[in-house]
């Protein structure tokens, strides 16, 4: 009621200062056309309080994106980053809530990877104000007077804006031959089981959604993107090794070991788990592994390994 009021007081007297209609900002308090009006008066000072006072919470929930362009069509124009500014009132709560309203309403060619908006596909993965993270499960910093700053996965080739080329962090993942391996046909005949006990054994391992945010920050991985596995793969590889039902963990272990520099380029410096959306640990995986490699090995082999 009291909100309606300001707004008809204020239309009332920029109506009288004619100067409603242009959408001029009101610059007086002294009102001298209104002078022996002591009504108008009072309405034309409280339509430019509420004038200022939309104004003052209008920047306070307007809020800067700057955002990484890039487009193969223009290849030999660098990078840069583009702002955008978005009345966080209008908009979802999430980093990927304020691209969708870009996309949609301001810039149709800004472009990025998204699909559940829930954390499970692991498209949306990028760098939010230096860190890597998928966007639809970050919240937008609401302090409005620093800007947020999006860029793609680092040490990544870019195909386009936001986008990455995740063709090699594919290749490793399909290398660790993810799925069920067997010599054995069930006892059944119809699925093989495990104990509550075993299942538990792959909690913290099998969550993975493959976003890359682990990879993307491993220094290891930016030196050694071909011949070290990464942690996302790396984890998936201690996923089929902890797996009770699988009956080829040794010669899984095996390849990943064969060439040293796949395993063991790891220096446990532990970004991947800093970093990880869903709050895995690929470092501790990966140093299950070494861990369960070197207590295999004889030490006269690992130490001319
Ligand atoms: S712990 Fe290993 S895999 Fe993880 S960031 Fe460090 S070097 Fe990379
Ligand atoms: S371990 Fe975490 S950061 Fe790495 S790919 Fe899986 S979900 Fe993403
Ligand atoms: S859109 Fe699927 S994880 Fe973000």
């Amino acid at each position: 009621m009291s909100k309606s009021l300001f707004r008809h007081a204020y239309e009332r007297a920029a109506g009288l200062l004619e100067l409603g209609k242009n959408g001029a900002k009101p610059t007086s308090r002294e009102f001298p056309v209104l002078e022996g009006h002591p009504a108008g008066r009072r309405h034309a000072e409280q339509a430019m309080e509420t004038f200022e006072t939309i104004e003052e919470k209008r920047e306070a929930t307007v809020k800067e994106f700057r955002i990484y362009r890039w487009s193969p069509g223009r290849p030999h124009r660098r990078p840069y980053l583009q702002s955008y500014f978005l009345d966080l009132t209008t908009c979802g709560p999430m980093v990927l809530d304020a691209l969708q309203k870009i996309k949609a309403e301001d810039d149709s060619t800004l472009s990025y990877r998204r699909s559940c908006r829930e954390g499970i596909c692991g498209s949306c993965a990028m760098n939010i104000d230096g860190t890597n993270t998928v966007a639809c499960l970050k919240p937008i910093d609401a302090d409005t007077s620093e800007p947020t700053t999006i860029t793609p996965l680092p040490h990544m080739f870019v195909i386009r804006d936001l986008v990455v080329d995740l063709t090699n962090f594919y290749q490793q993942y399909r290398s660790i031959e993810p799925w069920l391996k067997t010599r054995h046909p069930p006892e059944d005949g119809r699925e093989y089981r495990q104990s509550p006990a075993e299942r538990k054994r792959l909690d913290g391992l099998y969550e993975c959604i493959l976003c890359a945010c682990c990879s993307s920050s491993c220094p290891s991985y930016w030196w050694n993107p071909e011949e070290f596995l990464g942690p996302a793969a790396l984890l998936h590889s201690y996923r089929w090794i902890s797996d009770s039902r699988d009956e080829f963990a040794d010669e899984r272990l095996q390849a990943l070991t064969e060439d040293q520099k796949r395993l063991y380029r790891c220096r446990t410096i532990k970004n991947c788990t800093k970093t990880c959306p869903k709050s895995l640990d690929p470092a501790d995986a990966i140093h299950k592994m070494k861990t369960r490699h070197l207590l295999s090995v004889p030490v006269e082999k690992a130490e001319s390994g």
